[in-house]
């Protein structure tokens, strides 16, 4: 069974309570968005292997650590996941962005995949599955079946709030891909809306409602 990561960091949980507002604009809501997946970030690399290496200083030679070149992966769930990407892409400019574009059936809830295109040297990378919303788990369930299909072995999911139900059914499906969260909500209404959630994250990071 795959772990679930609950970053309850102050920094984070205060700049998801600006997220969840209702009163928080389309620039602010970016701009949180962005920083709260530069926070997780830093947290979710945390196990990233180093190198030893000697790095020549103005004074002597000291030994130091850099990362030891893991090829890494960031997958945005279209569209939402789209306002993580640059946060974690300051950390890590080196990782490579693929793109899984899904829509959520508004009677059926079930997702329906319309663009993949990945890295091409997926079999060699680890990979990030982004989305600010984990509701029934459908979207994040199909995204790493589209990566799994396609020969990406190792992936984590990381999204800003989840519903139970959602890190049941990924977890279920995907029993090797470790979640990570800012938030565990309570449940879905009858629209497979997170309560209390924030609304409709794909609406208010780019202003179409
Ligand atoms: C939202 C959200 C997730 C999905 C979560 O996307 O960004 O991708 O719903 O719901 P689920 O866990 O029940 O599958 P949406 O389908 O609204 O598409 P959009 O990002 O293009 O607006
Ligand atoms: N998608 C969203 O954008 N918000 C939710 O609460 C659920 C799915």
């Amino acid at each position: 069974m795959s772990k679930v990561y609950v970053f309850d960091h102050p920094l984070i949980q205060h700049k998801l309570s600006y997220i969840r507002d209702k009163r928080t604009g389309t620039k602010e809501f970016r701009e949180l968005v962005d920083e709260v997946a530069s926070l997780m970030a830093f947290e979710i690399t945390r196990d990233l292997p180093l190198e030893e290496v000697e790095i020549e200083t103005p004074v002597a030679i000291a030994k130091s650590k850099m990362l030891a070149g893991k090829k890494l992966g960031l997958i945005p769930i279209l569209r939402a996941g789209l306002g993580m990407v640059d946060g974690i892409l300051k950390l890590i400019p080196a990782a490579k962005v693929g793109h899984v574009g899904l829509y959520r059936d508004p009677e059926t809830l079930q997702p329906v995949e319309y663009y993949v295109k990945l890295p091409s040297d997926v079999e060699e990378r680890d990979f990030i599955v982004l989305d600010p919303m984990l509701a029934t788990g459908g979207s994040a369930a199909e995204a790493i079946n589209s990566l799994k299909k396609r020969g990406a072995k190792n992936i984590k999911l990381m999204c800003i709030i989840a519903a139970p139900e959602g890190v049941a059914l990924v977890q279920e499906a995907h029993p090797d891909v470790d979640i990570f969260v800012a938030a565990m909500d309570e449940m879905l209404n009858d629209h497979g809306y997170i309560v209390p959630g924030l609304g409709d994250a794909g609406d208010r990071l780019f202003g179409t409602k």
